[in-house]
């Protein structure tokens, strides 16, 4: 008698299963964590800010690493993405400094050491201060800057490295540098607006081709910001418009400039705008603070919902990493609650076809948190800044359940439902206590 079909698994019962070899990690980049990055354009802007807005010491992680990366291990994580600092390798303008890169070497050899997957982020916001004083990306050289030091450098580190973004958040970097401008060089401009964009994507394009030419099989990508649109009034036919519009040019533009330059598309996570037309022709962004939603302690709204959007929206066909997606809060049991909703739109996502083949928590450690200084808290480790000290959080054992179960097993499933109150000690049926 041929077997009786098996009954589907109920879906509140089942454990998220994720699919085979996923990567699961965490985030950092080389100025937030490493500390004394000098020769940077940040440092100098720093400098003439209060204490706590200067990144210092910062997590000295450039002394500290082997710790950091054993700690890694025990958290289970199997993969790291981490930057290295431009403005470390070269300090003047075609001079590179050897002992930065075999710093580096030794950095990467320490992952591999441990068995954990590399991705490593050529340029993250920063650059040498050089540069900088040269016009930064509005430079029209700066893409072939860029270019040497990709040249230089990845000779250099190619054996330890599994994924390389060239660029984290080309469009942030713009947006907060040139727009709002809130960080260096805090010019507002729209021509600087176009100079940047235009350098940034030649900047990538450049580095893309360099690294396959050192290494025909390398997988390139960039970490973009992509972001969760929704209208106000789901009626108001502007405010869609004003949806498709934001889309298009927040997630999809630098994509479609440099198409065929991707081996994977990489997405950075945090944000969801509500759009509203209020006074005027262009709809705006409904503060969140209006409709009492839950948010970090940043104001950003918890929209897990806007995964699953982003992810199905940008799909095609390319594999995708999450590579940040996080939350900045002082209350660990929020950041619980936060991975496990924000992990099943992932699960849903790659139900309905995604190709995820990652995701990396942001942040590993507490660390600088830009012109917000060190008070955002987005670890699953806490940093105790006057001591160094490193403390896991009980969201950085849970992740490690998740990891151990490469899913959400159903013991975990169940506290989606209801709000976890942690203190210092939390005692999950079928998990134990966690420290
Ligand atoms: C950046 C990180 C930053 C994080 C949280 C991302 O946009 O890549 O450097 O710390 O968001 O704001």
């Amino acid at each position: 008698m041929a077997d009786e079909p098996l009954a589907p698994p109920k879906h509140d019962h089942a454990t998220l299963t994720f699919p085979e070899g996923f990567l699961w990690g965490s985030a950092t980049s080389g100025h937030q964590v490493e500390g004394n990055n000098q020769n940077s354009d940040w440092w100098e802007w720093e400098q003439k800010k209060p204490k706590e807005f200067q990144s210092g010491e910062a997590c000295d992680q450039y002394n500290r690493f082997g710790e950091d990366f054993d700690l890694l291990k025990n958290l289970g994580q199997n993969a790291h993405r981490l930057g290295i600092e431009w403005a470390r390798i070269e300090p003047e303008e075609g001079v590179f400094d050897e002992t930065e890169i075999e710093h580096y070497k030794k950095v990467l050899q320490a992952l591999k050491d441990r068995d954990i997957k590399v991705m490593l982020t050529l340029n993250h916001f920063t650059m040498p201060l050089w540069l900088a004083k040269k016009g930064g990306w509005e430079n029209f050289k700066s893409p072939k800057y860029f270019e040497r030091f990709v040249k230089k450098v990845v000779p250099e580190i190619k054996d330890l490295v599994n994924l390389w973004i060239t660029i984290n958040e080309p469009g942030v970097l713009v947006y907060c540098s040139y727009i709002e401008a809130k960080w260096p060089p805090q010019k507002k401009s729209n021509l600087a607006v176009l100079k940047t964009t235009r350098n940034l994507i030649r900047a990538h394009k450049k580095a893309y081709k360099i690294i396959h030419q050192i290494i025909p099989d390398a997988k390139v990508g960039i970490a973009q910001n992509v972001q969760s649109f929704t209208a106000f009034h789901k009626h108001s036919l502007r405010e869609q418009l004003g949806v498709i519009v934001s889309d298009l040019t927040t997630n999809h533009l630098f994509y479609f400039f440099t198409k065929g330059y991707h081996d994977f598309l990489g997405i950075n996570y945090y944000f969801h705008n509500r759009l509203q037309v209020d006074k005027g022709l262009f709809p705006s962004t409904v503060s969140v603070s209006s409709f009492n939603k839950e948010v970090s302690d940043l104001g950003w709204e918890i929209f897990p919902e806007g995964m699953f959007d982003v992810l199905t929206d940008l799909k095609d066909g390319l594999p995708i990493y999450i590579t940040e997606c996080g939350i900045a809060t002082s209350n660990d049991d929020r950041r619980i609650r936060f991975v496990m909703q924000y992990l099943q739109e992932v699960y849903r996502a790659i139900q309905a076809g995604v190709k995820v083949k990652g995701f990396f928590y942001w942040s590993f450690l507490d660390n600088f948190e830009w012109a917000d200084g060190f008070s955002p808290r987005f670890g699953l480790v806490e940093v105790d800044y006057k001591t160094q000290k490193r403390t896991p959080r009980p969201s950085a054992y849970i992740y490690k359940d998740i990891i151990e179960h490469n899913g959400i097993r159903h013991e975990l499933m169940k506290f989606l439902g209801h709000r976890i109150h942690v203190t210092d000690v939390i005692d999950i049926p079928g998990i134990g206590v966690v420290k």
